[in-house]
């Protein structure tokens, strides 16, 4: 049955939330779905509404930097340092977990990935509920993430118990994830906190290539290859000179690339990549429909918040033209 709103208040949410329900929450980067973090019945739920594997563990959310002890150990005053220079806001934190985070959350790794987010009503609701929530992005499994109360219901409103709408998510793209590796920081997913802000705290930072590659171990499950795609084909790339445009083709265009195909829609008339970042899974999300035949978006450089971009819009496109 498709959700129609009224959407769920701060109180409903919080109400449900402590009573082992889950709900749909906004966060400044994507809209997330929520659930108690110590009770593994509230992360089953989760995994089964999303249809998401468990071997892809779940990012916990909390709502003041004091609460990261009563869920991480043995922190390393470099994580603090990203902490409290970027606390709340869009970055993940893997670090050893406390015994009281279940497996569920951490699909049986050790370490628990932790974050503050930084929108408002995503703190009120921590607090209200008085637990940690555990909180992937709001999607069916591989699909794109939303950022707009809309997106989750028309994915997932059958499928759980609320929808707390906070408006359009300001970011745009999920948080940037930083593990520590023999203590070396390690950015295992790009997002709007950059390489060089991280370094500009803790000095030099590794960035992790996809772990998908075969042969090689999944340190970050979510960091697959095909991820975040729609459902109908969507290619970044160079297009070979002799390819065929298929009919029914939209372009997603930036800043003012020239092209033969007309442009749909432009993450960013002036080449600006936050605003094109706030709009990319929009537009994704609004492109993906039958009557569309092919997605194409022009390159976007890949330095600062373009490198996220560039991380998901690969991991979005199909590989091969045929
Ligand atoms: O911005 C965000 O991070 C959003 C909002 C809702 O906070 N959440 C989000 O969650 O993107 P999700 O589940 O879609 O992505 C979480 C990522 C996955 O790639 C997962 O594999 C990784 O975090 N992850 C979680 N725990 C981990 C751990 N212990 N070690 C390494 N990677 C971990
Ligand atoms: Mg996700």
């Amino acid at each position: 049955m498709p959700y129609f709103p009224p959407w769920t208040s701060v109180a409903e949410a919080a109400a449900l939330l402590a009573s082992g329900h889950i709900v749909a929450i906004p966060t400044e980067t994507v809209y997330g779905l929520a659930g108690n973090a110590l009770d593994p019945l509230a992360l089953a739920k989760i995994f089964a509404a999303k249809g998401r594997p468990v071997f892809d563990p779940l990012i916990v959310h909390i709502a003041d930097i004091d609460s990261l002890e009563n869920v991480a150990q043995q922190i390393p005053e470099s994580a603090y340092a990203l902490a409290r220079a970027f606390w709340p806001g869009p970055l993940t934190l893997v670090l050893p977990k406390q015994p009281c985070i279940p497996d569920l959350a951490t699909s049986g790794l050790s370490t628990v990935a932790v974050r503050l987010p930084q929108h408002p009503i995503a703190q009120e609701i921590i607090r209200k509920a008085e637990v940690p929530l555990a909180a992937p992005s709001a999607n069916l499994f591989k699909h794109v993430s939303p950022t707009t109360a809309e997106h989750v219901a028309a994915q997932l409103g059958s499928k759980i118990d609320g929808i707390v709408d906070g408006g359009p998510c300001t970011v745009g793209v999920e948080s940037t994830i930083v593990a520590f590796e023999d203590d070396t920081p390690v950015i295992l997913r790009p997002g709007a906190i950059t390489p060089l802000m991280i370094e500009s705290i803790i000095g030099k930072v590794k960035l992790k290539n996809s772990s998908s590659n075969p042969g090689e171990a999944m340190v970050s499950p979510g960091t697959m290859d095909t991820h975040y795609q729609p459902r109908i084909p969507l290619y970044y790339g160079a297009l070979p000179k002799d390819f065929v445009i298929p009919t029914n083709t939209v372009r997603i265009a930036f800043g003012n690339t020239k092209s033969s195909i007309p442009a749909s829609l432009n993450l960013s008339e002036i080449g600006n990549l936050t605003e094109a970042t706030a709009n990319l899974y929009a537009y994704m999300h609004q492109l993906d429909t039958p009557s569309n035949g092919f997605i194409l978006v022009d390159p976007i450089p890949n330095e600062g918040l373009g490198i996220a971009l560039n991380d998901r819009l690969r991991r979005a496109s199909i590989k091969k033209l045929s």
